[in-house]
């Protein structure tokens, strides 16, 4: 048995009450469901910037009136420190996700990333500590590498931030870690790595290349690769980060505390590879794609050239072992986006 079919097994078992901010988005909502289908209380906080209804209601149709009973929402603000402390009372566990991502988003507007990322993330933070939760795991990213050129990447071997967003999440790892030393305050970094599935948006100027590039080939249009396509990513399903989330969570291993982990599969994807792996799974039922062929254009300012995670101490020190490799991932994903966009 794996340590997340342990943990699994463990929590229908047991009713812990969970915090997930940022719960309307794409990887709050897939923890949400999980939790849920677990048999867990769930708080929920989001203010809806980039978050949506839809996926509650989708959510909803996933699990049993009673498990949604289990699900109280707060419309509310992280840079409000009173929702903040509203929504972290009585919970045991928290997994912050709420941030405004996007690397070209953080270029053009600074400030207001700055503001959600930074300055909210420290009022959870103070709140979950004033509230005495058993632990407070938070969404941190492989864009905190910035220009270290080592591969795989290691927890411990960063370079300087290439853009605003990695400032942000890299200054959330340096509160979290003064808040363990000099609070004793239980705190987990999950630094995700190009995480994909069902639920993640494919619209607007920020949207993500895997769900844009679904669309794209499902609707007929353009899909652009910025640079040569020998771009490279560690991409990572859905179903990996959300087990990472609840593995970080329930840790029993002192040890576990206090760190950041790569959340990702191992493996390395150009993006003219990804091009042909969506490809395929669009073909098979929109024949409109077989001819479709990427549009070639400028590097994006901020963007790094390879990603690709050791994974080693996830494994070690809390029992991460990804169920999903990218091309299962792929299948998964590609249902959905054709059942909710073909
Ligand atoms: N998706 C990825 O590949 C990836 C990679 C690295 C890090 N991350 C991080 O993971 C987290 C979740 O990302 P996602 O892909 O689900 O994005 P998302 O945009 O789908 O979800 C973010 C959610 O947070 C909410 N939110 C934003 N600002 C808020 C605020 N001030 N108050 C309350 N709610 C707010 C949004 O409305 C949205 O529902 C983010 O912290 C992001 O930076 C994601």
């Amino acid at each position: 048995m794996t340590h997340y079919e342990t943990l699994q097994n463990h929590l229908t078992d047991k009713q812990y009450t969970w915090l997930i901010t940022g719960v309307a988005g794409f990887i709050g909502s897939n923890l949400l469901e999980t939790l849920l289908k677990l048999n867990q209380k769930v708080v929920g906080l989001d203010n809806f910037s980039t978050g949506f209804q839809h996926n509650f209601d989708e959510v909803q149709s996933l699990v049993s009136e009673k498990q949604w009973q289990q699900f109280t929402f707060i419309e509310g603000d992280i840079r409000s420190i009173d929702d903040c402390t509203h929504a972290c009372s009585n919970v045991d566990y928290v997994l912050h996700q709420a941030a405004l991502g996007s690397v070209p988003r953080s270029i053009e507007d600074p400030i207001t990333t700055n503001e959600n990322n930074i300055s909210g993330f420290l009022n959870m933070l103070v709140a979950a500590k004033d509230a005495n939760v058993q632990r407070f795991v938070y969404a941190a990213s492989s864009s905190t590498y910035g220009d270290h050129p080592d591969l795989p990447k290691e927890e411990d071997k960063i370079g300087k931030p290439l853009s605003p967003y990695a400032v942000t999440k890299l200054v959330n790892e340096l509160y979290s870690d003064v808040f363990a030393k000099t609070y004793g305050f239980k705190t987990i970094g999950l630094r995700y790595f190009n995480i994909f599935g069902q639920r993640q948006d494919p619209n607007g100027a920020y949207a993500a290349v895997i769900p844009k590039w679904f669309a794209g080939l499902i609707k007929n249009e353009t899909v652009f690769i910025n640079g040569d396509g020998e771009t490279s990513r560690d991409f990572c399903f859905i179903e990996n980060a959300v087990e990472a989330n609840l593995l970080a969570a329930t840790a029993k291993n002192e040890e576990a505390s206090n760190q950041v982990y790569n959340v990702a599969f191992g493996e390395r994807t150009t993006l003219n590879e990804l091009f042909q792996l969506i490809k395929e799974r669009v073909v098979a039922t929109h024949e409109s794609a077989m001819n479709a062929a990427p549009e070639y254009r400028d590097f994006r300012a901020g963007d790094v050239r390879h990603s690709l995670a050791d994974i080693s101490k996830a494994k070690r020190l809390i029992g991460y072992k990804p169920s999903f490799s990218v091309q299962a991932g792929l299948d998964k994903a590609a249902q959905w986006y054709l059942q909710n966009l073909g």
